[in-house]
């Protein structure tokens, strides 16, 4: 089997299937990874040629090897309290605040929180802690926690809340002997079960809009790297339209769509609120 690199006209033809089914635009530096991450998977499938794979792909459109390939083209990294003042607002102010306006009787006793692309769920489960952390202000209060991403495989390793070690870097010792148990032999973590409990986790891709009811705050962080400016608008759009009237959406430093926000009110350079 020769599989060298793709050539120019190849490359072309499968980053804009990917632009397609993801939004994720690759530059066209992106064509060696691309080659050596679509060489892997031909050795694994026995395929021989990258032609047959792009009409495999295509024309049969299994949805099994779609996800392998998408898998092989986006970024999953993350770990817990990624970012650690965004979280450090979801507890000192976000949810404060949200107490008090069901203690003064505006708003009603739910809450509805939404990691958006959530990889391995770190995000989520993150967020899932630091209300744990003040569950007794939160005793009898309908919460849903929803983590999403376009990879099954990711939302699969997010169900099974096992993570490697790197992913608990930012976890503090304490936090991790009250919510983790360690693997045998230091080869990871397992996330209690009180915890996944709290956490749904679903396939979803952000350029289409989510269904169900909207949610009081949004976690869209680390994703819009590789989107153009067309996708970012697409997925923009649906976030905002799921977000509740007064609903925060906290962005992270390196996603570039502050300019896409303005139906929001800006808060700081991260948190975005919905006008009533
Ligand atoms: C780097 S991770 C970010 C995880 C987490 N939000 C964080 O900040 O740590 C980016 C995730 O975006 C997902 N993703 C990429 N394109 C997507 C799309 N169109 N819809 C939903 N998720 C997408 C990838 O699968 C990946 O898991």
């Amino acid at each position: 089997m020769d599989l060298t690199k793709l050539t120019p006209e190849e490359f072309d033809r499968f980053r804009t299937f990917i632009y397609g089914e993801t939004g994720i635009r690759l530059a066209d530096g992106k064509i060696t990874l691309l080659s050596n991450r679509i060489r892997r998977r031909l050795r694994q499938l026995d395929i021989g040629s990258f032609e047959d794979y792009y009409n495999l792909l295509t024309q049969k459109k299994l949805p099994r090897e779609l996800e392998h390939f998408i898998d092989a083209v986006t970024t999953n990294e993350t770990h817990f309290f990624r970012t650690g003042g965004h979280f450090e607002w979801f507890t000192d102010s976000f949810l404060p605040t949200i107490g008090a306006q069901a203690a003064e009787k505006r708003r009603p006793k739910s809450l509805r929180i939404w990691s958006a692309a959530c990889s391995s769920g770190e995000e989520l489960y993150t967020l899932a802690i630091c209300l744990d952390e003040v569950r007794h202000q939160f005793a009898g209060w309908d919460i849903s926690l929803l983590g999403s991403d376009i990879s099954e495989t990711m939302i699969s390793a997010a169900r099974k809340g096992i993570f490697p070690n790197r992913s608990l870097d930012q976890t503090t010792d304490e936090r991790r002997s009250r919510y983790f148990a360690e693997l045998p032999d230091q080869a990871g973590w397992s996330i209690r079960p009180r915890l996944i409990s709290m956490c749904e986790f679903q396939r979803h891709n952000l350029l289409t809009p989510m269904p169900g009811d909207k949610f009081d705050c949004i976690f869209i962080r680390n994703v819009f790297i590789y989107f153009d400016r067309k996708s970012k608008q697409t997925a923009v759009q649906n976030l905002i339209h799921s977000l509740a009237p007064g609903g925060s959406l906290v962005v992270g430093p390196a996603d570039g769509i502050y300019d896409l926000l303005g139906e929001l009110n800006k808060k700081t350079t991260f948190l975005y609120v919905k006008p009533h």
